[in-house]
């Protein structure tokens, strides 16, 4: 009985070890928030504003596809010719980085986030990244974003020429991501994944909001199957630098993209995402993780990731446009033939505009 007793204890305070190991890893911030380290506290009330305030009570629109594309345009930054990585100097130095022609039309979206960052406790390169994450959460399909805290502000702007430019050739592009953080062509392939939540403005001047997919609001795989169909006409006037035909009224396509997807270097990853949502939302987290950190040292970071929303999940399976087949394809990878996909009924129908 005595023995039984003092197992019983035992048990019990092993028991209580663990509540008390569980609850020394929460800590309840001063807005009855719960958090896992005290620095993440601030968080939930910048992502509760942006959510509203920004992303327009939490849509896959327009400022969460100009939010991303700055998170690539800050972080991308640094390598041999200087720069701090993702650091918020294209937001601290605006006034420089903001004449370099690879970062033509951020201003809209630097505007529309200065006020933010103003209010808020936050450095511009933590805002930069945290925006871009939790924007991305309200994209059906995405994958859920790490977020790191703790980005100093920036000392100096970035050079100009690190943004690689869609007239750029593969060659280039390659050098300027391994240059920048040793991206492997697959990471520079998973990244562009974010190319499936587009409304182009400034590639050809005379139209606005251009996707680059089928698909503009949802984080699907349809910008891998549709970047690989035979280009055949212009959405407006032809002779943008930098973008080559799509196969879809309505539809832009980069000359880079259009490039990485036909190079023996990339194309069997490019095709290896068609159709295989789970290895989009793996790969381009990952890619993303690297991406966000350029120029920090991951260890002085503080995780916040459980501040990031959970987004949508998304059913719908990749096909071709409706009066398109896989004879459109042009195959560029050698070594595994096209996914077979159905095509959408119906006719032939035209991208709209976001
Ligand atoms: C080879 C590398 C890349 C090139 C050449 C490139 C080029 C471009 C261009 C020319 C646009 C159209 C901008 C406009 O007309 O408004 C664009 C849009 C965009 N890019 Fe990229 N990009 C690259 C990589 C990336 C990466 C790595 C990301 C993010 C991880 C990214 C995210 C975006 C997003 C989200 C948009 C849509 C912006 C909007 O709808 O306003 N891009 N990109
Ligand atoms: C702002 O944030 C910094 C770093 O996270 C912190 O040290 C400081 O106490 C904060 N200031 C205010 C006014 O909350
Ligand atoms: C990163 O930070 C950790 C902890 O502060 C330190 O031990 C490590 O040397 C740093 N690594 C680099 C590459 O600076």
């Amino acid at each position: 009985m005595a023995f039984k007793s003092i197992l019983a204890i035992l048990a019990l305070s092993a028991v209580l070890q663990s509540v008390e190991g569980a609850i020394t890893r929460r800590i309840a911030c001063p807005d009855g928030n719960i958090a896992s380290n005290a620095a993440c506290c601030p968080l939930f009330a910048i992502r509760d504003d942006i959510q509203e305030n920004l992303f327009d009570g939490g849509e896959c629109g327009e400022e969460v596809h100009e939010s991303l594309r700055l998170t690539f345009h800050d972080a991308i930054g640094i390598g041999s010719r200087g720069g701090g990585g993702a650091d918020g100097s294209i937001i601290t130095f605006e006034t420089q980085e903001l004449t370099y022609h690879a970062n033509n039309g951020l201003d809209e979206i630097i505007d529309r986030q200065k006020p933010f960052i103003a209010k808020h406790n936050i450095t511009a390169g933590d805002f930069i990244q945290f925006a871009g994450a939790v924007g991305v959460s309200n994209c059906p399909g995405a994958p859920r974003l790490d977020f790191f805290l703790g980005r100093p502000t920036a000392a100096a702007a970035a050079p100009d020429l690190t943004v690689p430019e869609p007239f750029d050739t593969v060659d280039n592009i390659l050098a300027r991501f391994a240059d920048a953080g040793g991206f492997s062509p697959e990471e520079v392939v998973a990244l562009l994944a974010s190319h499936t939540i587009v409304a182009s403005d400034h590639v050809d001047p005379t139209l606005e909001g251009v996707p680059f997919d089928s698909t503009p609001s949802t984080f699907d795989t349809q910008f891998f199957v549709e970047t690989q169909l035979r280009g055949t006409l212009f959405p407006g006037t032809g002779g943008n630098q930098g973008e080559v035909e799509s196969p879809l009224a309505g539809e832009m396509r980069l000359q880079s993209d259009s490039e990485l997807a036909r190079d023996s270097r990339t194309a069997c990853e490019w095709q290896s995402f068609v159709n295989n949502q789970a290895k989009l939302q793996s790969a381009f987290k990952a890619a993303m993780r690297k991406m966000t950190i350029l120029g920090h040292n991951i260890s002085q970071l503080t995780d916040c990731s459980e501040l990031i929303p959970t987004p949508k999940a998304l059913t719908k399976i990749a096909t071709f446009p409706a009066g398109l087949t896989n004879a459109d394809v042009e195959q560029a990878c050698a070594s595994t033939p096209f996914p077979s996909l159905s095509t959408d009924p119906g006719p032939v129908t035209s991208v709209a505009p976001v």
